[in-house]
């Protein structure tokens, strides 16, 4: 890991980097670092929508929350009727996706509640990723940060709505959200746009207070700034390889970046989050030449160690870096602006096995270490090709919840919980 100088300014800062040194030591299917295998018969939460990015409830200050003693979850939906209950449906589902919400009275068996944002607050046709957080100070106000996408202009903008939370004891419900207004965008100077990049990212807004200055930040996933496969490789972005090692053809096209903004003060108390009241900061941590994709960044304080997470890919890997789709992340000895290291030395923190490497994505590490996540497609027993539709089943639901101890820069798989299962360290009452 090449250190970032950690300078008094905190805009001056370097980026620390992923690099390729510390991606040749990702394995798949170490015991320590690997999701379990998904039994085939999993159970299905909702027949009628498929179900994938999905968050719990939760505060400013990162625990998840319980709302008049109900666990509620956001999530990424798509009606399976829209987009065909078939293989194609499901890998379609991101042209149908908006955000649907779930409450449970025990945090396993959960009821789907269907919209959460009403359709006037959308300023374009998707909603993807983001956070849904109770307002600090208040009884029942309720912040969805979430991307505002457009697929067809390739404009991804990190957007946020707001509205009420409320509760009886048959159910959970919201009002508000009949309108959103956009937090920042690629800048091009700090993140890559889609004018440098038409594979640009620049998503899944996660904002939490920074216990270090009581500052409010927000984490997203963006790209190095600069031309797509234009960038020069350095021994920073290289790190300390064998001798004779060179970088291979293409590993310049990994420019993933874990990007943060900061929020001006008093804005938050006002619950004003448009865009005058951000500033982009360079990214905490680039992939340059190892990924191109840190997707849903989210960040964990515990015991004065600050660390991140985020999901990535198999098929993100550039040059001849390789490593299972799963989450990753990072860990700081100095807060939030770093430097980072690697956790586990590699930057793997739970990958799929190789026996089913597509079966869970978009695991989300809260406070307590509890991983949720939902499955993508797991291969029938016995079967020979788990990238083969015709063996695989869809899942398009939630995964078993695992548990993490989080020690130091290392990781451990310790506890494997019920499908879907979410567990709560803060009760806030209205
Ligand atoms: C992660 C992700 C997010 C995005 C969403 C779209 O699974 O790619 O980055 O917001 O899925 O479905």
């Amino acid at each position: 890991m090449n250190l970032g100088i950690s300078a008094k300014n905190q805009d001056v800062r370097t980026s620390s980097h992923w690099t390729i040194a510390d991606a040749m030591k990702v394995h798949a299917d170490d015991p320590t670092t690997t999701m379990p295998v998904i039994d085939y018969n999993f159970p299905v939460i909702d027949q009628d929508v498929w179900q994938w990015d999905t968050g719990s409830l939760r505060a400013i200050t990162g625990e998840t929350v319980k709302f008049n003693d109900w666990y509620v979850m956001w999530a990424l939906v798509a009606n399976r009727a829209d987009t065909g209950d078939t293989v194609e449906g499901w890998h379609n589902r991101n042209a149908f996706a908006y955000i649907g919400f779930y409450y449970s009275r025990n945090g396993i068996d959960w009821t789907f509640g269907g919209r959460l944002l009403q359709k006037s607050a959308d300023l374009r046709p998707d909603e993807w990723s983001g956070s849904l957080v109770m307002r600090a100070g208040t009884k029942n106000t309720v912040d969805m940060f979430y991307t505002s996408v457009n697929t067809d202009i390739n404009q991804s903008v990190p957007s946020c709505s707001t509205g009420k939370i409320f509760s009886n004891d048959e159910k959970v419900w919201f009002e508000g959200f009949s309108k959103t207004v956009e937090m920042f965008s690629a800048d091009g100077v700090n993140y890559a746009n889609a004018e440098e990049d038409q594979y640009f990212d620049f998503r899944d807004p996660h904002p939490f207070l920074n216990p270090a200055d009581g500052k409010i930040y927000c984490l997203f996933e963006g790209n190095v700034p600069g031309v797509r496969g234009k960038f020069t490789l350095h021994d920073a972005e290289i790190g300390a390889v064998p001798p004779g090692y060179t970088p291979a053809a293409g590993a310049q096209y990994g420019a993933a970046a874990i990007g943060i903004a900061r929020l001006a003060d008093g804005a938050y108390e006002k619950g004003d989050f448009s865009r005058h009241n951000w500033t982009l900061l360079p990214a905490l941590v680039t992939a340059l030449g190892v990924n191109d994709q840190t997707e849903r960044p989210h960040v964990v304080f515990k015991d004065n160690y600050t660390y991140i997470f985020t999901i990535s890919h198999h098929s993100t890997y550039t040059g001849d870096s390789t490593g299972p789709d799963g989450v990753y992340g990072f860990v700081s000895e100095n807060g939030i602006f770093g430097p980072y290291e690697p956790l586990n030395a590699s930057g793997l923190v739970l990958g799929n096995p190789s026996s089913a490497p597509y079966e869970t994505y978009s695991h989300f590490v809260d406070p307590d270490g509890y991983v949720q996540s939902f499955i993508d497609t797991l291969p029938a027993p016995g079967s020979t090709d788990p990238q083969n539709p015709a063996a695989y089943r869809i899942g398009g639901t939630l995964a078993p919840t695992v548990r993490l101890v989080l020690e130091g820069h290392r990781t451990f798989l310790t506890e494997i919980h019920a499908y879907g299962q979410i567990f709560a360290n803060k009760e806030w009452n209205s």
